[in-house]
């Protein structure tokens, strides 16, 4: 069988059926409204790539000081779930395969310019770079260091952010602990200087991924919460630290659960972290991998290395964001759009959103653009 082969076929995921083993990166596009509510133009761009074998949507922020940047989504109040459902239901009447939403609380990646509210974060340590606001680019601020009781109130609204989605027709949820964002904040050396429970050991460290994922699953069942890590990577000015001995242990704590998956960011199988962590995981494994191009045949090389490696679904997110039909490129053999304008990922309306045309809109003579793949550092606005 080749990779393609296997990566069209379908295969199961908690209770779901996929379609196919290719799913949609959350891919964070700064086309809500102020408030986060999603806009009817997002449920016409979640459905155009509704043939994934699922959609995990763009992060969506569980509380309003865990917002990260001007127009990100947000699902803690009843005109987001609205706003959601929205989506949900054009993706299912276009036959899609599933939806999980992204959870993403920012911790220090936030700004009062923002969200109005002083971000927190494991410890007082500011994001050593400005970060973009409503006001343009503002230095970032001194987030302030979460007691006890934010602790508690910010797992607890990850556990409602979780009914929320499940009431806006979501399958799912994926907790984000990658990036630099809130969770990674506590897994990483640099930016948590605890000295409670929370922080200091490795134990300590991966306790509040650990505590919100837990309520997650007890929210919603283990087999609908899957979790994103980003082992080593450095975005948003994280410096792990241990990265060998955090994962593993992470994955010893939470392999018992029984989620619906755990998904590694920039996925290379040759990293020892990579091994160790498909050895402790007992469940299914997605892999988003790192592509030096956007290419079909890339993608089906990148892919038969993580599968080989023991990945069970492949992640993709530039592709399906340039191609509402990739799956049926890819099965044709068929030329990709490439990302057109770094600026219009995270800024704008239908412009370099809902206009990448299919095969059948590009018409017979597709060709592959000329411009190369744009370089991922992150979801920022230019
Ligand atoms: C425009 C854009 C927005 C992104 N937003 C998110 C996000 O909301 N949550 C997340 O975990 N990763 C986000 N990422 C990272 C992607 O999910 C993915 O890991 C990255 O693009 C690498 O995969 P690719 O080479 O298939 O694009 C974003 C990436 C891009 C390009």
């Amino acid at each position: 069988m080749t990779t393609m082969t296997k990566l069209l076929a379908p295969a199961s995921l908690g209770p779901l059926t996929l379609p196919n083993r290719l799913l949609m990166a959350p891919l964070t596009r700064n086309r809500a409204e102020a408030d986060g509510t999603p806009t009817p133009l997002m449920a016409e761009y979640y459905a155009q790539r509704a043939s994934a074998g699922l959609i995990i949507a763009e992060a969506a922020t569980p509380n309003a000081v865990g917002q990260t940047y001007p127009n990100i989504t947000a699902i803690h109040t009843a005109r987001h779930v609205e706003g959601w459902r929205r989506v949900t239901d054009a993706v299912r009447a276009a036959g899609g395969g599933g939806m999980f939403l992204q959870l993403q609380h920012g911790g220090r990646v936030g700004h009062p310019a923002t969200s109005g509210l002083t971000p927190l974060a494991p410890s007082p340590v500011p994001l050593p770079e400005t970060i973009f606001t409503p006001d343009g680019h503002r230095p970032a601020v001194v987030p302030r260091e979460m007691t006890a009781a934010d602790i508690r109130t910010t797992v607890a609204d990850f556990a409602r952010a979780a009914r929320n989605a499940r009431d806006a027709g979501f399958e799912g949820v994926e907790v984000h602990s990658a990036n630099g964002h809130l969770l990674h904040q506590f897994l990483a050396r640099n930016t948590n200087r605890r000295t409670d429970g929370y922080g200091g050991s490795i134990a300590g460290r991966i306790r509040f991924t650990a505590e919100v994922t837990e309520a997650v699953a007890a929210e919603i069942g283990a087999d609908r919460v899957g979790l994103r890590i980003s082992p080593g990577n450095t975005v948003n000015g994280i410096a792990e630290g241990e990265t060998e001995e955090i994962y593993p242990a992470l994955v010893d704590r939470l392999g018992g659960l029984g989620l619906a998956y755990l998904h590694l960011v920039f996925a290379d199988p040759d990293s020892p972290v990579f091994g160790k962590i498909r050895a402790g995981w007992p469940g299914t494994l997605v892999a988003n991998p790192v592509l030096r191009e956007m290419s079909g045949p890339a993608i089906e090389q990148a892919s038969a290395r993580l599968l080989d490696a023991g990945a069970d679904l492949i992640a993709l997110g530039r592709p399906f964001l340039a191609n509402p039909d990739l799956v049926t490129r890819l099965r044709l053999g068929a030329p990709l759009n490439q990302v057109r304008d770094r600026y219009l990922m995270y800024v704008g309306g239908a412009a370099g959103y809902t206009d990448y045309p299919t095969l059948a809109e590009a018409g017979a003579n597709a060709q592959p653009s000329s411009d190369s793949i744009v370089a991922f550092d992150g979801p920022r606005v230019a």
